[in-house]
């Protein structure tokens, strides 16, 4: 089996177990606030990191953790994370108006009826956190423990939570708004991530009330009302770089960059040489085998496959294509979606192919676009070929058999089919089949006039003399 890294986890989610043995878990996805710093028609949640929307990057985190229902709280802009989340097996909840975390959390328990396990409080706008951190926190709670919460310790803690604790130990949670100048100076924030038991949860959630420099209904406060009742709660601390949160375009950009990092570094640990890593960028699911090397300035969209051997060159953008064993691409190429190369294939400078194969060893070097064609083992498509896929309505098949020879310049338009073995006349524009074996030339009859040229120049030369 070829081991495709699995982009988006990085190998820390190997550190997972017991999900299993795990007390039943929920989750509960935090994507009502207004996302107003975003200035975007898109519902923040939905902004993408590495093609994908933020809000699965969070549900496919807690997918190893075997979820028994993931609900995320929306407000406006439902409909458009309804449409993202088609397909998965998360229940929506409503909250009409932003009343503070507390109030959000509290509108998923209708959807959590019947659930008594451990429940997940994660942010839509929060996208990565680890599995494994995830796990973390939900065991973390034990008998008397009745909160986990997730902490770090930002490199500037600006104007996020804090948490007061000895140890592991919470003693406090207080909003920057409500904090004392003593209890800023803390520097372990809070992410706003915690675990509770549902049956302490929804309980605590009906005992909040918003009486602080808000005037919301913090969920934060829940530890407190735990304390109050003689239980404990701890804190867990995390890598600050595992819960970035993207309320602007910047920070969008500033969790872009922590992802393709991390990327980057799983890629190499798997065996996939990197020559400029900063300047590759993956998507979320790109899969590149072992020996694989990728020349700079290269670009992956969504669902791309590598096969082992292969070379990718410099300034190569791809997108939806499966690359097999010792193929080379690029340098400039173009791979859209649907694009399959077999092995040793090569795709050189200046070529663009989508919804095509091309057969093992076969070759379009130079400057062409191939859409919608099916070409053979060991063709060689020469420089300057176009499938002319396109009559402005319906878009039409090109077969080219194995061991066809496409001169350079032809135009083929199709549907047309190409025979094995045979030979496109350079410069030929073909519009009907061509036989297996046989040669195909459209081409006007080259003429010669002796001594023209001489005459033309001595001609334009005399005129000029005037
Ligand atoms: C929250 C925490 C703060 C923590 C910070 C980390 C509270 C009261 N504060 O602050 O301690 O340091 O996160 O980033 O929890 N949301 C709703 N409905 C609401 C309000 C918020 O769904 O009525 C959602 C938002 O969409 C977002 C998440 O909850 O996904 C956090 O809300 P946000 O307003 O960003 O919280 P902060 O005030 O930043
Ligand atoms: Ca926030």
């Amino acid at each position: 089996m070829r081991a495709f890294p699995t982009q988006g986890r990085y190998g820390r989610a190997g550190s997972v177990t017991g999900a299993t043995t795990r007390t039943p878990l929920a989750a509960i996805i935090l994507a009502a606030g207004q996302g107003t710093r975003m200035k975007s028609a898109l519902h923040k949640v939905l902004h993408p990191i590495a093609h994908k929307p933020m809000v699965l990057h969070l549900v496919d985190s807690l997918a190893p953790l075997l979820p028994q229902a993931v609900v995320a709280v929306v407000g406006a802009g439902r409909e458009q994370v309804e449409a993202a989340l088609a397909g998965r097996d998360v229940v929506l909840a409503v909250q009409a108006e932003q009343l503070g975390t507390g109030h959000a959390t509290a509108r998923a328990e209708a959807a959590l009826t019947g659930f008594s396990g451990t429940v997940l409080i994660l942010f839509g706008d929060c996208p990565l956190v680890p599995s494994a951190t995830l796990a973390a926190l939900a065991d973390a709670l034990a008998d008397n423990v009745a909160v986990a919460v997730l902490g770090f310790r930002p490199a500037d803690p600006a104007r996020y939570g804090r948490i007061i604790a000895e140890g592991n130990q919470v003693a406090k949670m207080v909003e920057w708004k409500d904090a004392t100048e003593a209890e800023r100076a803390t520097t372990l924030c809070n992410t706003g991530l915690m675990a509770v038991r549902a049956a302490d949860l929804w309980p605590l959630l009906a005992r909040l009330d918003n009486a602080n420099a808000a005037g919301e209904y913090y969920l934060p406060d829940i530890v407190m009302l735990a304390l109050a009742d003689g239980r404990r709660a701890t804190v867990i601390e995390t890598d600050s770089d595992d819960v970035l949160g993207a309320n602007s375009r910047g920070e969008l950009a500033a969790i872009e960059a922590v992802f393709q990092a991390r990327s980057r570094t799983a890629m190499m640990a798997a065996g996939v040489s990197l020559t400029a890593p900063d300047t590759v960028f993956f998507a979320y699911d790109t899969a590149i085998e072992a020996d694989v090397t990728i020349e700079p300035f290269v670009v992956f969209g969504p669902g791309v496959r590598v096969a082992t051997g292969s070379r990718i060159r410099s300034h190569s953008h791809l997108e939806g294509a499966t690359i097999g064993p010792d193929c080379e691409v690029g340098p400039f190429a173009r791979l859209r979606p649907g694009t399959v190369l077999a092995a040793g294939a090569k795709v050189g400078n200046f070529v663009e192919m989508k919804k095509s194969v091309l057969g093992a060893h076969a070759k379009a070097n130079h400057l062409s676009y191939i859409g919608d064609a099916q070409v053979g083992a060991g063709a060689n498509i020469g420089a300057g070929t176009i499938t002319c896929n396109y009559d402005g309505f319906g878009k039409y098949q090109t077969v080219i058999g194995a061991g066809a020879f496409i001169g350079s310049n032809s135009a083929l338009v199709a549907p047309v089919n190409i025979g094995a073995g045979a030979i496109v006349g350079a410069g030929s524009t073909i519009t009907t089949d061509v036989s297996p074996d046989a040669l195909a030339m459209v081409r006007p009859a080259q003429q010669e006039k002796p001594g023209w040229a001489a005459r033309f120049r001595a001609a334009k030369t005399m005129r000029k003399a005037d």
